[in-house]
């Protein structure tokens, strides 16, 4: 079993898209994915509705996710630790605890034809932001897949 946690700041936009993204291509029996928050401001809610809104318009449902905080713990838990920016990335890595821990955060756009780009945070800009956040980390989830 592979598990991978996608991490964002919120875990209202970003990381349930790719959450979402990621479970719909994979065998669950194989792969186990999650998502988390590296701030706190939305514990127990559900995803931001533009996002429930654009995987729903690509055939996947996410409104059942809740949002959780991103903790040291999540370092024994996950094989792979996906961040969308490079503020997360500051963020997860301040709570490692070795250098294993380390290796296992990488940003998911470098999926990309090893492009270390960030997912830029829409949470603040309109429904266009949502659609490019969801073909960026569909095309980083389509590469990543190929791992397995
Ligand atoms: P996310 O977007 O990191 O993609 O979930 C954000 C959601 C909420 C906030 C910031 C970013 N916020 O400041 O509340």
């Amino acid at each position: 079993m592979t598990s991978i946690l996608m991490v964002c700041l919120g875990n209202i936009c970003r990381s349930p898209l790719a959450e979402g993204i990621l479970t719909s291509m994979v065998d669950p029996t194989q792969v186990y994915v999650d998502s988390a928050g590296t701030g706190g401001y939305h514990v127990g809610d559900a995803p931001d509705p533009r996002s429930i809104a654009i995987a729903k318009k690509n055939g996947i449902d996410i409104s059942n996710q809740v949002c959780r905080k991103f903790t040291a713990e999540d370092f024994n838990r996950f094989d792979t630790i996906y961040v969308m920016d490079s503020s997360n990335y500051t963020n997860v890595v301040k709570l490692a605890n070795s250098e294993a821990d380390r290796a296992k955060v990488k940003l998911l756009l470098s999926e990309i034809e090893g492009k270390n780009l960030e997912v830029p945070d829409p949470y603040y800009g309109g429904d266009d932001g949502f659609k490019n956040v969801y073909n960026l980390i569909h095309q980083a989830c389509s590469k990543l897949i190929l791992k397995f």
